[in-house]
């Protein structure tokens, strides 16, 4: 079996074998790769507890499988090109030789200021090199990364240090975004202030920001790496060790840490990244994403490196210093794969075409969409303008928990049916369930999507909570991961993801959960109650919209509503902050006590149609009020 899939009558074949064997499947599959240690078993899992063990027993560290396999073929191939904010200043290339070099460097000095093998140790960086060399150093000596998104507040990268209580963290003095720089490492020591676990912070030199240095707590970088050794020998993995931790939101409580383990990781981005983006040996691919989101993780870093690909890591934003960056970017470096958000899209397209129309982008050969449902206006504007109707677009549907993409075109293999994530990658068994759990066969059919069987690269346990995991994806329906999203199969059979059916709100492609901004908001002295829900927003996919109940404030609603605001911003992060507050008198719930977000959604949208019947709320005379308080009267 080859595991490049290059017709869709391969895909159908391999698609075929993938639920008939899936443990022949993947371990044909695996075979790719070096293994200090080889499987007892490819699979053993039960949805129940949940349970699910992937190559049994196998001894690998992932790091081998990108430089000490790849190595002779590739040594002077160009690992990654670094493009930083500033577009005069020089970008750096790194080949997989001198990737492998400064990873062993680095992976010596964490192992000198005391990280041993399952130490957590915390990322909050910009887009740099260093970052990706960061984590594959931990990945080398078998420590569990965790990279916070560097736009986090002080609050939410304390939560994280505290929740896995990591021992160290790497930052860096300032972060250059745009025409902004931001002072990370201030918030790194703000964050420390409330947290005991990490005894190290080593910071990289990137702004030259005066910063202040705890003495016997933080170092330069450059200083931790005086003195060690460019070789280091991978400490051995269990196949089941962790490799991450990735918080992410749910529609409950605090964001969650998300654990991923080693060796189905490994296996299943490599095979996603191959086969959707139809990779070749010489391609330049580029994705957009930041390496705090699961997209960094396993398609700027780990899946192009385990390809042998060359892999483009970008600092800045898409329209600095101009509109047309993402493109002048794609002509410099001849793209030949570009991935990036439906959100970026759509800030781009307001520009119109002409920062487009300045480039040559005849160098792409696929482009790619994740994060968010893409609409169809946007789905062409981006295969017309940007694809210059000859680039296949892939539409990739997963999430932080699936590890890999789930749901997507192979590129110039399966037909491209716009906003469709289309058909399942081989070895994902997708469902559609009613709201009973009763599975929807046939076409035409509209639910939730569930995943009946497990795939290499799936969750396997929420850090510390593993109650948390089960309730969460395994318990809404017996015997199937529940990925909190909605779909339709279409008449020919292609899937068309639907957005959330929780409480996650999804902006600019990054998942917020309700609770969560509500909470932040509930530290105001004076809000006594609110609710937060999405609406649709035309950049953003989804805004937030709050409620808040306030009492005894002499305040003016407006000056109420400013201060909510920059109070999620402090406490979360600029992301969180909602687009529109509105002070209320009460928020409409039902007789049992349970606010009904439908009506607040239905106002957030600025739609009153199909109210429903809100006699049976315990307040219906809030409706009215809030309904004016809108502006919607
Ligand atoms: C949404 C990002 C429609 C979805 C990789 C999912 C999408 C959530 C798509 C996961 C897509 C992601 N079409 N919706 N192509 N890709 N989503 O964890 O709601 O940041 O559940 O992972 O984003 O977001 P996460």
């Amino acid at each position: 079996m080859k595991t490049k899939i290059q017709s869709l009558r391969d895909y159908s074949n391999d698609y075929h074998e993938s639920v008939v064997d899936p443990e022949k499947f993947w371990s044909k599959i695996a075979d790719n790769f070096v293994w200090k240690k080889k499987w007892d078993k490819v699979l053993d899992w039960d949805f129940e507890t949940p349970k699910v063990t992937w190559f049994e027993n196998a001894e690998l560290n992932l790091t081998e499988n990108i430089f000490e396999r790849l190595l002779p073929t590739h040594e002077n191939k160009t690992a990654i090109i670094w493009e930083p904010n500033d577009s005069e200043a020089a970008p750096i290339h790194l080949t997989y030789g001198e990737l492998f070099k400064a990873t062993c460097t680095f992976a010596n000095a964490l192992k000198a200021q005391g990280v041993k093998k399952g130490d957590r140790v915390i990322i909050y960086m910009p887009m740099v090199p260093e970052a990706a060399v960061a984590m594959l150093a931990c990945a080398r000596i078998g420590a569990v990364h965790s990279v916070v998104f560097a736009g986090f507040s002080a609050t939410a990268l304390a939560d994280r240090i505290n929740d896995c209580e990591a021992k160290m963290v790497l930052t860096s003095d300032g972060n250059y975004r745009g025409n902004k720089n931001i002072p990370v490492k201030a918030v790194v020591d703000e964050a420390l202030d409330t947290t005991q676990f990490v005894e190290k912070v080593i910071v990289l030199k990137r702004t030259g920001e005066k910063v202040e240095m705890k003495k016997g707590r933080d170092f330069w970088w450059d200083e931790a790496l005086e003195g060690q050794s460019d070789r280091h020998e991978a400490e051995p993995m269990n196949a089941e060790d962790l490799l991450f931790i990735l918080y992410t939101s749910g529609s409950t409580g605090k964001p969650k840490g998300v654990v991923h383990t080693t060796a189905g990781y490994m296996v299943f981005t490599y095979y996603s990244f191959l086969n959707v983006f139809q990779y070749d040996t010489d391609d330049v691919y580029w994705c957009t994403a930041d390496i705090g989101w699961i997209t960094g993780h396993s398609y700027i870093v780990y899946g192009p490196l385990l390809a042998g690909a060359t892999t483009l890591m970008f600092e800045g934003v898409p329209t600095y210093p101009h509109p047309g960056r993402f493109w002048e970017i794609v002509e410099k470096y001849k793209v030949n794969q570009f991935y990036t958000a439906p959100t970026a899209i759509r800030a781009l397209q307001v520009h119109g075409t002409a920062p487009l129309e300045k480039f040559d982008l005849s160098s792409l050969k696929v482009i790619g969409s994740v994060g968010e449902p893409i609409n169809e206006e946007a789905w062409h504007w981006y295969h017309e303008n940007v694809g210059k109707g000859n680039c296949p677009l892939v539409d990739t549907w997963w999430q932080t928990e699936t590890g890999g993409i789930m749901i997507s075109p192979l590129a110039g293999i399966t037909p491209n049916k716009p906003a469709h994530a289309s058909l399942p990658l081989p070895g994902v068994q997708p469902i559609i369930v009613d709201a009973e759990g009763v599975e929807l066969t046939g076409n035409n059919v509209e639910g939730n999507l569930c995943i009946k069987y497990p795939w290499p690269s799936m969750i396997r346990t929420t850090y510390g909570d593993h109650q948390r995991c089960k309730d969460t994806y395994f318990s809404t329906y017996k015997g199937m991961y529940f990925t909190g999203d909605g779909a339709k199969r279409d008449h020919d059979g292609y899937l068309r993801i639907l957005g959330r059916v929780d409480d996650v709100i999804n902006v600019s492609g990054h998942r917020m959960g309700t609770a969560e901004v509500e909470n932040a908001i509930d530290e105001h002295p004076e809000v006594i109650e609110s609710a937060v829900v999405g609406y649709p927003h035309e950049i953003k996919g989804q805004g937030i919209y709050a409620f808040a109940i306030c009492d005894g404030s002499d305040k003016s609603p407006e000056v109420l509503e400013e201060e909510i605001k920059q109070l999620v911003r402090k406490i979360i992060g600029p992301i969180a902050k909602p687009e529109h507050v509105q002070i209320v008198s009460g928020l409409p719930k039902t007789r049992s006590g349970k606010i009904m977000r439908r009506i607040l959604r239905k106002v957030a949208s600025r739609d009153l149609s199909n109210l429903g019947d809100i006699s049976t709320l315990l307040n219906p005379e809030v409706v009215e009020d809030i309904i004016k308080g809108a502006g919607l009267d």
